[in-house]
């Protein structure tokens, strides 16, 4: 297959590329620095460099493959941004052949549920909490336009951890560096997902062809942000600091991400699990020692003695 991959440099993106890529498929990734051109060619893609803020300059680049993976988004332009994207990859997917089948993927997330202290799976209402206000609205554009040879999917991805990256891999930082600050008194439960783990879900969805409309994506462990931070805790050089912060101070200095990091979430994955979707990394706490190896390993690829001063 041939895939049309936003966002290819970018977290779940680069995780993406390479599940893609070790399956056989050809990707094009979207990025906008010849340095992340270099970077996607190096992982096996073809790089298109173009702005998601600017769909003319990937739009034709896009027509003509099989599968779009919207995975980029542009924090700085947010919603905006986002929605110009979707309509762009839906004129894409649209143009030449009517017969030949394609997918559009989008990339969503768990905060659209709200609080989840009970157990809720892809047919729970939505209730964003005010960070991803627009997500639902974006949801329904990429389901309902599904049709005519156009198969759709929302991905609804936990928090994702492995590697460098992400909420995750800044603890791993923080524990570095001697602070981890967590969000309120820290009893929430945060649903998660290995970002390679979450990669095979979207080759899995390509590969599925009956495969279409919601689908979470979350190891269901349903670990409690305190029991996270202090497996980190544990594994760092030397103990560090955790400071819990009040909701509302969090809420002054990072804004309405502070109350998306609060949540209380029990999320299940039942749609992706009936495609055979099984995660390899379940529970971030129970991993915290190869996963602050992982971190190191891609935090400082040359071989720096980080983390352990
Ligand atoms: N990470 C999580 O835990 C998580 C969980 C659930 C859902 N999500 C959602 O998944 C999506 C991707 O998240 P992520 O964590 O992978 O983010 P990320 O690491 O920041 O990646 C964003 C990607 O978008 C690209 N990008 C940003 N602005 C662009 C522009 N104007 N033109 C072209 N490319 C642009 C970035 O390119 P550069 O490399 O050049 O910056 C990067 O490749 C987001 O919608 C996010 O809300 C993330």
């Amino acid at each position: 297959m041939r895939i049309f991959l936003t966002g290819a440099s970018g977290y779940i993106g680069s995780a993406v590329l390479d599940a893609f890529v070790h399956a056989g498929h050809q990707v094009t990734g979207l990025v906008r620095t010849p340095e992340k051109a270099a970077e996607v060619a190096a992982r096996g893609g073809s790089p298109h460099e173009g702005d998601l803020h600017d769909a003319e300059s990937y739009r034709h680049a896009a027509e003509g493959h099989d599968v779009f993976v919207h995975a980029g988004f542009d924090y700085a332009r947010g919603a905006d941004t986002d929605r110009a994207a979707i309509d762009a990859l839906l004129a894409a997917a649209r143009a030449g052949d009517a017969r030949r089948p394609r997918l559009l993927i989008y990339t969503s997330g768990i905060w659209v549920l709200g609080a989840a202290p009970m157990p809720v799976a892809e047919d729970a209402p939505l209730n964003p909490v005010a960070n991803v206000a627009f997500r639902p609205g974006h949801e329904q554009l990429v389901l309902s336009s599904a049709g005519s040879g156009l198969r759709t999917v929302v991905v609804r991805p936990g928090i994702v951890f492995g590697g460098a990256r992400g909420i995750v891999g800044e603890f791993f930082r923080d524990a570095v560096h001697g602070l981890i600050r967590v969000v309120g008194p820290g009893d929430n439960r945060w649903p998660a997902v290995y970002h390679r783990d979450l990669a095979d879900l979207y080759v899995k969805l390509a590969q599925h062809a009956e495969a279409s409309g919601v689908f979470h994506a979350t190891d269901e462990s349903d670990e409690r942000v305190n029991d996270i931070v202090a497996a980190i805790a544990a594994h760092a050089p030397k103990t560090p600091d955790i400071r819990r912060v009040p909701i509302k101070e969090a809420q002054a200095k990072m804004g309405p991400y502070a109350l998306a990091l609060a949540l209380d979430q029990v999320v299940r994955s039942p749609r992706a699990r009936a495609l055979g979707w099984m995660p390899a990394v379940r529970s971030i706490a129970g991993n915290a020692a190869r996963l602050f190896e992982e971190w190191r390993a891609a935090a400082h690829p040359r071989g720096q003695d980080a983390g352990r001063e």
